[in-house]
């Protein structure tokens, strides 16, 4: 039965929806454990022979209630989220066939999951290409696959380690380190390029929020981005199954009827609570981002206040937001703190009006990630069309700094969707990543696209440019240089609380 959730008092009533099994669902579902400022990702890998050992672990992990759901002891509403730590569990293709999954069972998860992140063709659609090609990377490469993802969340970094240091104890003779990757919270929620993030999030039927929703508020169906539940579309997305006989302990629920196979016997869903998590080490060039910035707003007849007023802009131009978090749409030519403090209004706004990207630029991040009414010709149409396009981000930055005094900046990019290729993909592909969106012709998302890489055969600067429409008067910057590299990722399986049971339990092979 669904638990009922206490909310408080800021919070807005969840519109309607179907009842949802908070204590199944993993947290980070629901929030980003913004009060746990530190947070590790621990990239683990099966010993060989010890599956059992590794089935072991997952079930004193459960029995320790550990994993974080959105409901129990830990986490008694979804806002009121105070727990000392927190903890998520994730699994690879490749780590739920080493713990022994049937191949039965296998074929049943989206071929996207199947394939990973750094499957050649997928790799392709991302743009891992050049310089953030898969065999380049620090983690998810063929050399550097995990099959387990912990994420650990604590409240600074001494207390992340005696976290994890009793989490290495339990696990360390199944599983091996493979990649750890630190990312905090501690300069709040700006992203390294100096913007506010974690602002615009989808607005989901059953789940009460704080946010203020998109202009045309249209609440989405939870099915979009947890299994087991109606999507976007009214129906149930593909959740992977079990044979009946597979599971004997009667563990998962019933495959809804709608769903099964004719001749199938009664399926158990393996998916139900869970859903795909996107990860994504990303590491921005924020030096040459904003030495790009400055060298193409400069102007010498300018006072120096004025210069440093117009790199502003055409940052806040590129991303779509000033660095407070306030729209440019709202607020085109100056920052307005105020805005983007208020989460009432900062995610108010839409584009129709402004079809030439006037105030907020085609190209811009922002509009490039949620082209919001602008899809198509009808507002509400295009609303309807981008909802089935649409992830939660749960993303955090990081700074690595190397024996040798180098450092590195960039985003531990999360993402959280039932349907890898169809969201997470697709934004990427054919809005991030396309020359044409939108009725351009040679410019990609200036923050997140695959722009310019000396490192890719055959590229070429000038095939790069972004387009700044009224800046003040319409610029066009070429040789728009790639600012986010691809170090590293893949995708997993976040299972619900019953589903890890099931993987937890013995089975022969
Ligand atoms: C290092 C790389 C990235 C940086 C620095 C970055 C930065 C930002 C910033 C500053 C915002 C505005 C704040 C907000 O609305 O939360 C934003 C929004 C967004 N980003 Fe990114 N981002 C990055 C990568 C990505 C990637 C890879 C994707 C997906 C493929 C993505 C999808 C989105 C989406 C969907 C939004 C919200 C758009 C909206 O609804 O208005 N971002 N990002």
């Amino acid at each position: 039965m669904a638990t009922q959730i206490v909310t408080s008092e800021a919070n807005t009533a969840a519109v309607p929806g179907e009842a949802l099994e908070f204590d199944d669902i993993q947290g980070l579902v629901f929030f980003g454990h913004g009060h746990l400022k530190y947070s590790r990702y621990v990239f683990l890998r099966m010993k060989d022979g010890k599956q059992a050992r590794a089935r072991a672990w997952l079930r004193t992990l459960l029995e320790r209630k550990e994993v974080s759901t959105a409901s129990g002891k830990q986490h008694p509403g979804l806002k009121d989220v105070k727990g000392e730590h927190a903890l998520q569990v994730a699994f690879t293709y490749s780590g739920l066939k080493a713990l022994g999954l049937s191949p039965e069972v296998m074929t049943t998860f989206l071929q996207e999951f199947r394939e990973g992140m750094r499957d050649e063709r997928r790799a392709r659609i991302l743009g891992d290409t050049g310089g953030s090609a898969p065999e380049k990377w620090q983690v998810g490469g063929d050399a550097t696959m995990a099959h387990v993802v912990l994420v650990l969340f604590g409240k600074d970094d001494a207390d992340l380690d005696v976290f994890h240091a009793s989490h290495r104890d339990c696990y360390q003779e199944a599983l091996e380190e493979v990649f750890i990757q630190d990312a905090d919270m501690r300069q709040g929620d700006t992203e390294p390029f100096g913007f506010r993030d974690g602002i615009s999030f989808p607005y989901i039927k059953g789940v009460p929020t704080t946010r203020g929703s998109d202009a045309l508020g249209l609440p989405i169906n939870a099915g979009e981005f947890i299994l087991g539940y109606h999507n976007a579309y009214g129906q149930y997305p593909f959740s992977p199954r079990v044979p009946r006989s597979q599971d004997p302990g009667n563990l998962l629920p019933d495959v809804p009827r709608s769903q099964r196979v004719s001749g199938e016997p009664r399926p158990k869903d393996l998916g139900r609570n869970g859903t795909y998590l996107v990860i994504r080490k990303l590491r921005q060039d924020v030096a040459g981002f904003w030495k790009f910035v400055e060298e193409n707003s400069r102007d010498p007849d300018k006072s120096a206040e004025e210069n440093e007023a117009n790199k502003e802009l055409l940052a806040a131009k590129l991303v779509g937001r000033w660095r407070s978090g306030a729209p440019v749409e709202l607020c085109p030519m100056k920052d307005d703190p105020t805005l983007g403090a208020d989460s009432a209004r900062n995610n108010h706004f839409e584009f129709r009006d402004d079809p030439y990207g006037v105030k907020c630029p085609l190209s811009s991040h922002v509009r490039r990630s949620n082209p919001r009414d602008t899809l198509v010709d009808d507002p509400q149409e295009s609303i309807k069309l981008g909802s089935r396009h649409l992830i939660i981000r749960r993303g955090r930055p990081y700074h690595d700094k190397f024996a040798d005094g180098a450092e590195e900046q960039g985003l531990m990019f999360v993402a959280l969707n039932t349907n890898i290729g169809r969201q997470f993909e697709f934004i990427q592909q054919t809005w991030m990543n396309n020359p044409k969106f939108s009725d351009l012709y040679d410019s990609k998302d200036p923050i997140a696209g695959d722009n310019y890489d000396p490192e890719y055969p055959g590229d070429e600067p000038k095939d790069y440019t972004a387009v700044v429409p009224g800046f003040p008067v319409r610029q066009r910057l070429t040789g728009l240089p790639r600012f986010v590299h691809t170090r590293g990722g893949d995708y997993f399986f976040l299972p619900g609380i019953k589903a890890l049971r099931y993987l937890s339990m013995e089975r022969t092979p």
